[in-house]
């Protein structure tokens, strides 16, 4: 089949080289030039392990294209997917769905022939709805919902076997299409639902907000375990091991991040305040996920002091997760600047590089290598939890004998840090 995806970031350019890569032919459309230069230049222009390889196979195979020219590329194929960004409003829970409604003007504008569009972007319950008023002539298009599942850093791999298939659609007819699309996936086991396309819009929200209470539980109840000697990483086994409640993302650590969770907990809850419905158990999520953020800024004062002017703070890793270099919503993004305006010195490795949310602030300086970012170190934070901070010699690479390990992520033993008589701290232990 000839796919076109509109917005090539991390949801269309994985999905759309995946899709390429089971087969059909797709055009990766974006407004951004520089991201189709660069993709046309043989590079990822986001860092996806195992994406960079994926692109050139597809790419050479013309299997995949990227261009800048939404008309050229939807004309070319049937089936358009819609996978631009829906941020917060400013200073509103509230979705901003304007670039959605942007592409589904294009494609009311462009498209010659009868195509079916499908919202891959997370939108509100009845986006769909509202793209289909868009499309003027209503006969030439169908309007689909197929939420997007992946996750950053996994994503090739939870395109590949996803642990279910949504889509949802008000016509019959149109599933029998996008169910032969997924055919590859789902010949390998992937579930295939279908329901209706406000079930499918509101499947994704409910998800994440799930998941995001899911994280915050675990980590309020690594709060009590920090004051009652408990270990936190035995209650999440010891709960984890019942089916019912599952032992995934049962991970204490600092307050969730990501591009999504903030944003699609927030999305939820305006979109249930418009019907008046009160979702009071997602809101204290938001809430408890706030205080989380103040909660690890007086740890660490709790354990380097109140004034912290010229300790020299190291941040093992800025993005909210691993195998991403996604910066948005990370937790790094309010302690870097809390610490720096205190008058700390701070330094940072990221294996995806130097991050230009921090070029404004005047100490805080990107080192290319573990050991010369930790050299000087009072204080390491542990922030996320790549593979290559997971066995490291701190007191062969850290000067200064006294130093302080804070590890977010529980990567080390507790038991193994103070045989090597390592001042550590980290979450729920
Ligand atoms: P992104 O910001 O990485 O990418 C969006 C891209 O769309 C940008 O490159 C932008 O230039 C482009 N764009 C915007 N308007 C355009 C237009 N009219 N024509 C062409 N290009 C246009 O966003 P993302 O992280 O890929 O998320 C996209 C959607 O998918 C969001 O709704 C998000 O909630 C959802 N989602 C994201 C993830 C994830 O892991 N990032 C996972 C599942 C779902
Ligand atoms: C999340 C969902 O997992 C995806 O299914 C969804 O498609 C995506 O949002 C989206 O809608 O964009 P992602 O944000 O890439 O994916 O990453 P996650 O692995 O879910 O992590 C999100 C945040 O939760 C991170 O800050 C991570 O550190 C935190 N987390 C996750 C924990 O603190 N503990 C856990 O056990 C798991």
């Amino acid at each position: 089949m000839r796919l076109c995806m509109i917005g090539t970031g991390y949801v269309g350019l994985v999905s759309g080289t995946c899709f390429a890569d089971i087969g059909h032919t797709v055009y990766c459309v974006d407004k951004n030039e520089e991201v189709i230069n660069k993709l046309n230049s043989g590079k990822s222009s986001i860092y996806e392990p195992g994406l960079n390889e994926l692109i050139k196979k597809n790419h050479r195979s013309k299997r995949l294209f990227f261009t800048s020219n939404i008309s050229y590329a939807l004309n070319k194929s049937d089936i358009i997917f819609i996978c631009v960004g829906t941020p917060s409003k400013k200073n509103s829970l509230s979705v901003d769905l304007s670039y959605v409604f942007k592409a589904a003007k294009e494609i009311s504008k462009f498209a010659k022939k009868k195509k079916i569009i499908v919202t891959k972007s997370t939108v509100p319950i009845g986006t769909g709805d509202q793209i289909e008023k868009i499309l003027k002539n209503k006969k030439k298009f169908i309007v689909i919902s197929n939420p997007e599942f992946l996750r950053e850093g996994e994503a090739i791999r939870d395109f590949r076997y996803p642990d279910r298939i949504i889509v949802g659609s008000n016509e019959n007819k149109s599933f029998k299409t996008i169910k032969s699309l997924y055919l590859p996936l789902i010949n390998k086991g992937a579930k295939y639902f279908s329901t209706n396309r406000r079930g499918a819009e509101l499947i994704k929200y409910a998800s994440n907000a799930f998941l995001a209470t899911k994280i915050t539980f675990i980590n309020e109840i690594a709060n009590l375990c920090e004051k009652t000697g408990i270990n936190i990483e035995d209650i999440s086994l010891g709960m984890g091991s019942d089916v019912r409640i599952g032992s995934r993302f049962l991970r204490a650590g600092p307050a969730y991040g990501g591009s999504c969770f903030p944003k699609d907990t927030k999305g939820l809850i305006s979109i249930a305040d418009k019907e008046k419905v009160d979702l009071s158990l997602v809101k204290s999520v938001i809430k408890s996920n706030e205080k989380r953020k103040k909660l690890l800024l007086d740890k660490v004062h709790t354990i380097i002091g109140k004034n912290i002017k010229n300790k020299n703070i190291v941040f093992l890793g800025v993005t909210f997760k691993p195998n991403t270099d996604d910066m948005r919503d990370s937790p790094s993004l309010g302690m870097i600047p809390y610490f720096h305006k205190k008058g700390a010195n701070i330094t940072y490795y990221d294996p995806t590089g130097a991050k230009y949310e921090f070029v404004k602030l005047k100490n805080c300086k990107f080192y290319n290598q573990i050991n010369l970012a930790c050299k000087n170190a009072d204080l390491i934070i542990l922030h996320t939890e790549w593979d290559e901070f997971k066995s490291l010699d701190f007191n062969k690479i850290v000067k200064n004998k006294k130093f302080i390990l804070y590890d977010l992520r529980n990567l080390y033993l507790p038991k193994e840090m103070k045989r090597k008589k390592i001042n550590y701290f980290s979450i729920g232990r």
